[in-house]
């Protein structure tokens, strides 16, 4: 990859700030994590990250444990020992209590660990439609003089999940626009199942309202009430302040969110992602994988997440020079049959 190739050969510093995990993975030798406001270095790649991370989070669950039984038993100790200090009138227990009360707040006490990060709760639902989702037929698109497509033909069944890849300017939104009848091809068919219901994310978040706040997004979209639709949007990890925000004032991360938790709400049974993951961290990437896993309808996804592709899709399409080419697989069975 033309990326890696340039960070690895650059003889100063570099900080990548990434959720691509191959990429950390091929070029980092420290990661610098954010989190609950403390920034922690760790050295080596994100998998080694990744491991060290899970057996660390056990190993302090387990200490946290540990001194929790030891604190409950000095508290009991304090308490009886007051008791006594009293009831006896003894200067001697008294004396115990305070010193173990000392002993206690001494103690370097070892934080309890995160064992529930809040995790995007992204659940699409899906329904059964036609059995043939998608078809292209002898599609081709130019503007002007560019030739975008020449002579496309491909079908998309129901319940797949398929890739789309190819570089920078290939075309792809360009095919999910047509697919959407944003846009119209010069020649050629493209035909979608008749029980189909779209579903669209959008790369640069053009299907919202910068202007309306959260919650009006969702009402706009549902028949929820104000109480349930705050529930909802809680559930995907916005804040009661951030229900009523102007979505113009979101992070990218946020919007992302809010567009997935979006299209949740409109009942689609084909989902046409372009890049849902740009802007996700990666516990809310991993929980979209879920998601998708769990959806029954099809999808066709536009990604450049190799390491999202390969947990997602079984399928891809590559565009490559106008016309589409088909792998079995995901990213990286592609790049070996690419060689
Ligand atoms: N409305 C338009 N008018 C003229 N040219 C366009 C128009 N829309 C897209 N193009 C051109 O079509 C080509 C394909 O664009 P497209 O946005 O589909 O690329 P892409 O594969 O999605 O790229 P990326 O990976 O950067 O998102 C580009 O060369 C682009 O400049
Ligand atoms: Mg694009």
């Amino acid at each position: 990859m033309f990326l890696e190739k340039i960070i690895r050969e650059y003889e100063g510093t570099v900080v990548i700030i990434s959720h691509d995990r191959y990429l950390l993975d091929a070029v980092v030798t420290h990661i610098a994590e954010l989190e609950d406001g403390k920034l922690t270095v760790f050295t080596g790649d994100y998998s080694s990250f990744i491991a060290d991370k899970e057996t660390r989070s056990v190993r302090q669950e387990e200490m946290f444990r540990a001194q929790k039984h030891q604190i409950d038993r000095l508290q009991a100790a304090i308490k009886r020992y007051a008791i006594w200090g009293k009831v006896y009138d003894n200067e001697d227990f008294a004396r115990k209590a305070k010193s173990m009360q000392k002993r206690l707040d001494k103690m370097d006490k070892v934080e309890k660990p995160v064992t529930d990060r809040r995790k995007m709760d992204f659940q699409i639902t899906g329904w059964r439609g036609s059995n043939k989702v998608l078809e292209l037929a002898g599609v081709s698109k130019s503007f002007g003089e560019k030739r975008v497509f020449s002579d496309l033909n491909e079908t998309i069944w129901h319940g797949e999940r398929v890739g789309l890849i190819g570089a920078n300017g290939a075309g792809k939104s360009v095919l999910m626009r047509m697919i959407l009848g944003q846009e119209f091809p010069d020649a050629g068919e493209i035909k979608i199942g008749p029980s189909v219901v779209v579903g669209h994310y959008a790369q640069e978040h053009e299907t919202l309202d910068f202007n309306q706040s959260a919650l009006d997004a969702v009402r706009s979209v549902s028949a929820l009430n104000e109480s349930k639709a705050t529930a909802f949007l809680l559930r995907y990890l916005f804040t009661y302040k951030q229900v009523s925000q102007k979505i113009g004032e979101f992070s990218g991360g946020e919007r992302s969110r809010l567009q997935l938790a979006l299209l949740v709400l409109s009942g689609a049974n084909f989902l046409l992602l372009d890049e849902p993951t740009n802007n996700l961290d990666i516990a809310s990437s991993e929980v979209l994988e879920q998601a998708l896993e769990d959806f029954v309808g099809t999808a066709l996804i536009i990604s450049h997440d190799r390491y999202f592709l390969d947990r997602t899709v079984d399928r891809l399409l590559v565009i490559e020079d106008g016309r589409l080419a088909e792998y079995q697989g995901g990213y990286s069975d592609y790049l070996e049959k690419k060689g």
